[in-house]
């Protein structure tokens, strides 16, 4: 079977290229599951209800985010509006599942394609160079005790290179695959591990590439060169669709290969 990973759609710009894009993507490469990070779909800065549903419209099947997810306070309510064993859209709006304990959401989702190939998706977050959060190593292996699907896909949004190369060596062969999102840069490094799982460190950035990972590349600009605060606006130009395609044998859950997709105007 065929999953597409979009990396962070990045504000107007990013759903803009995702809504040309992801349709005939979709349709010509045979993706069946189809995941899409989410944390910066609204203004570059979280995501809203009616952007999740948007997005879900497009054809995803599951949402992660990471860091960003609360920055539109009103997604909280969304995400509680389901139980847990809800496979209603809310429940598929992911936020990393080793935030602190009684945070609201899920972190994991287990759900079945219409084929009935049945399949997880767990969102973590680094914990170098970002805010606090319980190890993610240990959140996977308690979170992989209790999944029964076989094609499993983790997000891995995380800062440090370092980090989210080791969790691939971690899961390598626990999982179909483990994708980074977060740096908004495609990096050339998606391959299979020897023991079957697909990683790459980051999928990219759906997004404005005239830009500094997202923002107007002025105001980031100022920002370094004065340090003084103001306010950072998602950029427009020059969008692109950063998503990586993997096969599987949905059977085993073992990844057989990955292509990245990188789609511009
Ligand atoms: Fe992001
Ligand atoms: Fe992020």
């Amino acid at each position: 079977m065929r999953i597409l990973f979009v990396g962070d759609v990045f504000g107007s710009a990013g759903r803009r290229i995702l809504r040309e894009h992801l349709p005939h993507v979709i349709s010509e490469r045979g993706a069946e599951l189809v995941i899409v990070n989410g944390e910066n779909a609204a203004g570059g800065f979280g995501i809203t209800p009616a952007i999740a549903e948007d997005l879900f419209d497009l054809g995803a099947h599951v949402l992660t985010t990471g860091n960003h997810v609360w920055d539109k306070r009103e997604i909280i309510e969304y995400m509680q509006s389901m139980p847990e064993d809800s496979h209603q859209r809310p429940r598929r709006l992911l936020r990393p599942a080793n935030f602190v304990a009684g945070t609201p959401g899920y972190g994991v989702y287990e759900g079945e394609l219409p084929s009935g190939q049945a399949y997880a998706v767990i969102d973590l977050q680094g914990r170098v160079f970002m805010s606090a959060s319980d190890d993610p190593f240990r959140t996977a292996d308690a979170l992989l005790q209790k999944i029964r699907a076989t094609v499993i896909v983790v997000d891995i949004h995380a800062e440090a290179t370092s980090e989210k190369i080791a969790l691939g060596w971690y899961l390598d062969g626990r999982v179909t695959a483990v994708l980074g999102t977060h740096t908004h840069v495609p990096t050339a490094d998606d391959r299979v591990l020897p023991g079957g799982t697909a990683y790459q460190t980051d999928v990219g950035m759906t997004g404005p590439y005239d830009s500094v990972i997202g923002v107007e590349k002025e105001l980031v600009l100022q920002r370094f060169l004065t340090n003084l605060p103001g306010k950072f606006e998602a950029a427009k130009g020059d969008p692109r669709m950063a998503a990586t395609l993997i096969e599987c044998d949905g059977r085993t859950g073992r990844a057989i290969s990955t292509q990245r997709l990188w789609l511009g105007e």
